[in-house]
């Protein structure tokens, strides 16, 4: 179990050679201060990018919350917004010294402005508005969504057209990437987000919280095969994802054998990660037939990209490596660090749409609900999805 002095502030980079910071502005690039409040990790980070559309992760930090939720068993809103005013500031000046970039240096400044809890996202978005105002910077008011989608453009140089699974613990949708600003899904979740899944099933096996990685971890050591658990909406001809029924029948298959020992739980760990894998790969494998038949995108290119916090999953990345292998499409997923939660994602987007000439006034709304695809219908069942829904 992680103990509270575990998660102090980290840099989420340090593992990781692509998400690691590098050096200061050079000729020609621009630099984007990003800030992330819209659930329980603050993050400040700036990146720069090339006139040729390179990016590079300049200073990128990231403060977990977890501690000051862990006792509730899931996120409070207020508490999370007076933890993003603790430290924003705090985050913003290290993400600077950090980069060795003075604010004169900055060329605009990109802030979370939905889908997310709105005490939070009214904490990063009047700072970002705040500072561009005071030092004369033009702002962006940045979809966390289209954050997480554009994250491969800053980490594998792959620009849209895509066709992205983002599965994170709000959100669980196929999209299609057709440009920036420019989303069409083709399916998501009747109830449960996959993160959401992950972190009931922890939180029901008496395991610590985010529960994700902790599933992960205890399915390392499970045998996968010893309960048969359901592979929701297989087969069905939307690209829908339903995680509730699963979620269920791991429950009743732990209180059937009640107490647990600690190779049940990771029996059922690893059963509940298979059963999951595969319902994500027949339900994006479906995606692609829908793509493949749709006389709306002739020129869909054969290219599958994961995103969001859940896309940090192995079991996950490299079954649908296999999967984009088999269906002869390209695979991409952001390094770890940059699956969950960051800022460097949202400077990036900013960048993005920056470099279109989309600035945002200082007007611009924080937005709790704001879909990618605003004309998507929703998926049958659809109801309350986590912290981020
Ligand atoms: O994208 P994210 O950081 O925040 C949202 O935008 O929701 O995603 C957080 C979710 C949580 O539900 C967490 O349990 C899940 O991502 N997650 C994982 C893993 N790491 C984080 N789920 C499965 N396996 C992981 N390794
Ligand atoms: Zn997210």
């Amino acid at each position: 179990m992680r103990t509270l002095g575990e998660m102090p502030s980290h840099n989420h980079a340090p593992d990781d050679s692509a998400a690691a910071p590098t050096s200061r502005k050079t000729a020609g690039e621009i630099v984007v201060l990003g800030i992330e409040t819209s659930c329980d990790e603050t993050a400040a980070a700036l990146i720069a990018r090339d006139a040729s559309g390179r990016g590079r992760i300049l200073s990128s930090l990231v403060r977990s919350q977890w501690e000051k939720h862990r006792a509730f068993g899931g996120v409070v809103p207020e508490i999370a917004a007076r933890a993003h005013v603790e430290c924003l500031d705090e985050l913003i000046a290290g993400a600077m010294t950090e980069a060795g970039i003075a604010l004169s240096d900055i060329d605009a400044i990109a802030a979370t402005a939905g889908p997310g809890l709105i005490g939070g996202l009214m904490v990063g978005l009047i700072t970002g508005k705040m500072l561009a105002l005071a030092h004369a910077k033009p702002f962006l008011a940045i979809n966390h969504l289209e954050a997480h989608a554009l994250t491969v453009g800053l980490t594998d140089a792959l620009r849209p057209p895509y066709l992205m699974l983002l599965v994170s613990g709000g959100h669980t949708q196929l999209i299609y990437v057709e440009a920036v600003g420019r989303y069409r899904r083709l399916g998501s979740t009747i109830d449960d987000a996959l993160g959401e899944a992950f972190d009931k099933t922890a939180k029901l096996l008496g395991l610590p919280m985010p529960g994700g990685p902790s599933v992960e971890q205890a399915a390392r050591s499970g045998d996968p095969m010893r309960f048969a658990l359901p592979r929701p909406m297989l087969g069905r001809s939307e690209p829908h994802f339903s995680f509730a029924g699963l979620k269920t029948a791991v429950r009743h298959a732990a209180l059937a054998i009640a107490p647990l020992t600690d190779q049940d739980v990771a029996d059922l760990c690893a059963g509940f990660q298979a059963a999951v894998a595969d319902a994500v790969v027949d339900r994006t494998r479906r995606a692609i037939e829908v793509l493949a038949q749709d006389t709306a995108t002739p020129f869909a290119p054969r290219r599958l990209v994961v995103a969001g916090g859940v896309a940090a999953n192995e079991a996950l990345r490299s079954a649908l490596t296999q999967l984009a292998q088999a269906q002869g499409y390209a695979f991409h997923a952001p390094p770890i660090a940059l699956c969950g939660d960051n800022a460097a994602m949202i400077a990036w987007a900013g960048a993005e749409r920056f470099a279109l000439g989309l600035t945002d006034a200082l007007d611009a709304p924080v937005r709790p609900r704001w879909p990618l695809d605003q004309e998507a219908a929703p998926a049958l069942g659809a109801g309350a999805k986590g912290a981020k829904a």
